[in-house]
């Protein structure tokens, strides 16, 4: 079975409590939850990380072709707008890595306009709440060749 990489960056282990307003109130656990679900109708396995660390996101992004991942879905989160490191590392990795946000980010402060993550993706979605991560998910599963 194919096995998927699923990150999440700072912070979104706050999902549900951390301003709503902007996030929604739909927690981490269901995201991960609904991911499990599409992936199993998919006949992929996923592996799904969460960290506030920067280095432990080059860490696994760096490792996981070794670790026979074919593909990534990351939400960088603040990491997006300043890590030339997470960008170097999916350059590096050489797999498929589709980039997600929740919010639109060019729609927020004019930090968040610049994703250093996107010129590097295969693909981005953003904008679309929780959902943002099942279309990106989607997105993946259709990049990558031979999948049942
Ligand atoms: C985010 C957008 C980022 O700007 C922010 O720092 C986050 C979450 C999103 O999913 O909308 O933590 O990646």
């Amino acid at each position: 079975m194919k096995k998927i990489l699923v990150i999440h960056g700072p912070n979104l282990n706050l999902l549900g409590a951390r301003e709503p307003q902007v996030y929604g109130r739909v927690t981490l656990d269901k995201i991960n939850r609904m991911l499990k679900a599409q992936a199993k109708k998919a006949k992929v396995n996923l592996v799904i990380k969460q960290s506030n660390h920067e280095g432990r996101i080059v860490d696994l992004i760096g490792r996981a072709k070794i670790n026979n991942f074919s593909g990534i879905l990351i939400n960088p989160a603040a990491y997006t707008h300043t890590s030339v490191a997470v960008r170097d590392a999916v350059v590096a990795c050489g797999l498929i890595v589709v980039e997600v946000h929740l919010s639109n980010i060019y729609s927020r402060e004019e930090f968040r306009h610049k994703s250093l993550i996107s010129p590097v993706a295969s693909g981005t979605i953003l904008g679309f709440g929780a959902k943002s991560y099942a279309l990106g998910l989607s997105a993946l599963l259709d990049l990558i060749p031979h999948l049942p």
